[in-house]
């Protein structure tokens, strides 16, 4: 048995998102689905940011390689020697946030090191406990710090340099649970959330800055007028991509292993 071998991969994605979302299980299907390692399926809430490599299904296509089709001679290239990328599992917990998610996106979205070059975040919400106010609020609260920081990133680089924003993927999951919200509803629900946390951040700067007459609007996600946030308004401002998309790491056992990540691996693959 021959195996080719493969360049190391150098793009990364960093997985962030609230405790119980699903981020181990899916950095752990992921490495199921590419074979690379035996790991044997974790649980339980994790402590520790860990890094893995996994490969994108061959029949997915990727930003470079648009159009791959069936017949097309790319795909056997593709089964031959599949494309890796590492991600980047971190733990959810409140506590453990601004050590590690937060800390990494920082570090990560800065580098200039092509082997630890960020190329897109996914961000990982549980659609069955999105109901629950607490549990939507500490979900936004952590996706609004993730959006300023790349926003701050975006400001702070020059504007010729648009294409290299760093994207985010909002992973929609547990849709197999009957008590899920679709997909639709988590994006407004996400945005008017967001929204809240912005007017009364933008209160509480505005307060702070009676006296002095200055505020530090680089604190404020989005612009400071009055318009409702939205991710398309982020996007048309700022040049950060959110998309919403939905899925389900544990889906239905009749499905094929990992098809509820499918359109998780389309985007990952667009950002290759
Ligand atoms: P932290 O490590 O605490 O940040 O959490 P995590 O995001 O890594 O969550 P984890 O992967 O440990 O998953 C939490 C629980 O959700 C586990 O019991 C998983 O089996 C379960 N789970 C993950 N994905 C799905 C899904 O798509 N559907 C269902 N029904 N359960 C899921
Ligand atoms: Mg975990």
């Amino acid at each position: 048995f021959f195996r080719a071998v493969a360049s190391p991969p150098s793009s990364n994605f960093l997985l962030l998102g609230p405790s119980g979302a699903g981020k181990t299980a899916f950095t752990t299907l992921l490495e199921a689905k590419s074979s690379l390692s035996n790991t044997s399926p974790s649980t339980h809430t994790s402590q520790q940011s860990t890094l893995v490599t996994v490969t994108l299904p061959p029949t997915v296509p990727t930003g470079s390689n648009r159009y791959r089709s069936v017949n097309d001679p790319s795909l056997k290239e593709a089964t031959r020697n599949p494309i890796r990328y590492r991600v980047r599992d971190t733990p959810g917990h409140g506590k453990l946030r601004a050590s590690q998610g937060i800390s990494e996106l920082q570090a990560m979205s800065q580098s200039k090191d092509i082997k630890t070059k960020l190329r897109g975040v996914v961000f990982m919400v549980d659609t069955a406990a999105l109901l629950d106010e607490a549990t939507l609020r500490d979900t936004a609260t952590y996706l609004h710090d993730v959006l300023l920081i790349l926003q701050k990133r975006a400001k702070n680089g020059s504007s010729s340099k648009r294409t290299t924003e760093i994207p985010v993927l909002v992973a929609a999951n547990k849709l197999d649970l009957f008590t899920a919200l679709p997909p639709g509803a988590v994006k407004e629900k996400l945005e008017s959330e967001i929204d809240r946390i912005r007017k009364s951040k933008t209160k509480g700067l505005l307060d702070a800055s009676a006296d002095s007459g200055l505020m530090d609007d680089e604190e404020i996600l989005g612009n400071d007028d009055q318009e409702a946030f939205s991710f398309k308004l982020l996007e048309h401002e700022v040049g950060v991509k959110v998309e919403v998309v939905g899925g389900s790491v544990k889906g239905d056992p009749q499905e094929e292993l990992g098809s509820g990540v499918r359109r998780w691996e389309e985007w990952i693959g667009m950002c290759l």
